[in-house]
């Protein structure tokens, strides 16, 4: 009875997040960050499916965007021409405070010794409250998956619109609603940490160094970390034995991994980087920031690494740099499909909507709160779906830990 109560007010907290936070969306629509990166956009093209490294095409500004399917949402891209000038100048100013904490989300309070076996850092907005849902209640749920202990955290700036100065008394009230829903937020679910600085496209990368920092700070002993989209589908079992037999104390960041990709010169571009901002041809290695794991060895050195690289506008590429700063090669992994899965020239309507496709990879790009809801589902029916092919990761059924 008591638990049904429970589920019935959770529920109807949902339903009353969820409108609040869809009102202020559509009264915000156009203050609203996106959450994905930025060259991936030009280099999504490759076709059919390509295992490991995968060079990244030199983009063409003239070329028309990528052929997104039908059934996936365009991905948001920043507005207007970017102010290099203004991000110079503001760029020594990188850290803000935390607004909104979980200290509690890998030690003490019940959690128990050790810390989490993977935490789970899904970069989302305010507004997208039904993303967030989405997630919670499939691949990011808390708790044991596999004997493995996983816990999830939301990264979250300060919407734009929402005015950090409160500069006028429309702004400041906005910004107050916000708050009040996001704290009312945190309180139900204990998994948002909202920091001081707007979020937007090109602030990405603050959200990148201060997760890096926070998660040294307050879940120093978690053996791996996952961090993504809001926008994909993982699956966690399949990551988890992916992950089992590495040592979290060894260097490790797996994911999607572009190498030489080319900074993008022409001034149009939304993706322009001047010769002044980055002077080299190609970027380094990195892993696209749709989703990629690591280790806490590679956390801890990242977090201090990141530091001291000088802030750069894409998050993906800036997480390059700070490997490179490490001598750390990012591992290509053919199941992190941060592009998107290819679409199979006989089926596109099939294309998300696979659950045997699903079963095979690890992260999945590019989808809408109601394709993670299927896909979960369907991959979480009592016998699975019936796929032609035997699940190729594992054999029987796999446990974490000795
Ligand atoms: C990043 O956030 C800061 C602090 O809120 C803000 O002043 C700045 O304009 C933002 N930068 C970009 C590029 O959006």
């Amino acid at each position: 009875m008591r638990r049904r109560l429970r589920l019935r007010g959770e529920a109807s907290l949902t339903l009353l997040l969820g409108a609040a936070l869809g009102l202020l969306l559509y009264a915000q629509r156009d203050g609203a960050a996106p959450t994905t990166n930025a060259p991936r956009a030009q280099g999504r093209a490759a076709p059919g499916p390509t295992p490991g490294l995968r060079v990244f095409q030199a983009p063409d500004a003239g070329a028309a965007p990528p052929a997104y399917e039908e059934d996936t949402p365009e991905p948001p891209t920043p507005t207007g021409p970017f102010d290099f000038g203004r991000y110079l100048r503001a760029k020594d100013q990188r850290r803000f405070p935390l607004l909104i904490n979980q200290p509690h989300k890998c030690r003490g309070n019940g959690a128990p010794p050790g810390g989490p076996d993977l935490l789970i850092a899904v970069k989302s907005v305010a507004a997208d409250f039904e993303r967030r849902q989405a997630v919670r209640q499939t691949w990011g749920a808390e708790g044991r998956v596999q004997g493995a202990l996983v816990r999830r955290v939301f990264l979250l700036g300060v919407p734009r619109g929402a005015g950090t100065d409160g500069a006028d008394a429309e702004g400041a009230g906005t910004r107050t609603q916000w708050s009040a829903l996001l704290r009312a937020e945190s309180r139900a679910y204990a998994d948002i940490l909202l920091w001081a600085f707007d979020d937007t496209f090109f602030n990405l990368t603050l959200k990148e160094i201060h997760f890096l920092a926070w998660a040294s700070a307050y879940c120093p002993d978690v053996r791996f970390v996952f961090k993504g989209d809001a926008d994909v589908f993982v699956h966690v079992g399949n990551l988890l034995e992916f992950l089992a037999p590495r040592d979290p104390e060894q260097d490790l960041l797996a994911g999607d991994v572009i190498v030489q990709a080319r900074p993008i010169r022409v001034r149009a571009s939304k993706y322009y980087i001047p010769e002044a901002v980055y002077g080299l041809p190609a970027y380094p290695a990195y892993a696209g920031g749709g989703g990629f794991v690591l280790s806490r060895a590679t956390l801890r050195r990242l977090a201090g690494a990141c530091a001291q690289v000088e802030l750069f506008p894409i998050d993906d590429v800036f997480l390059g740099m700070c490997l490179q700063r490490l001598r750390l090669t990012p591992e290509p992994h053919p199941a992190f499909r941060t592009f998107g899965i290819p679409r199979p020239s006989a089926a596109p309507h099939l294309r998300t909507f696979d659950p045997c496709f699903y079963r095979e990879l690890v992260v999945v790009h590019g989808l809408s709160a109601a394709d993670i809801w299927l896909m979960w589902h369907l991959l979480h029916r009592p016998h699975g779906p019936a796929c032609a092919r035997p699940w190729p990761v594992a054999a029987g059924p796999f446990q974490w830990g000795p």
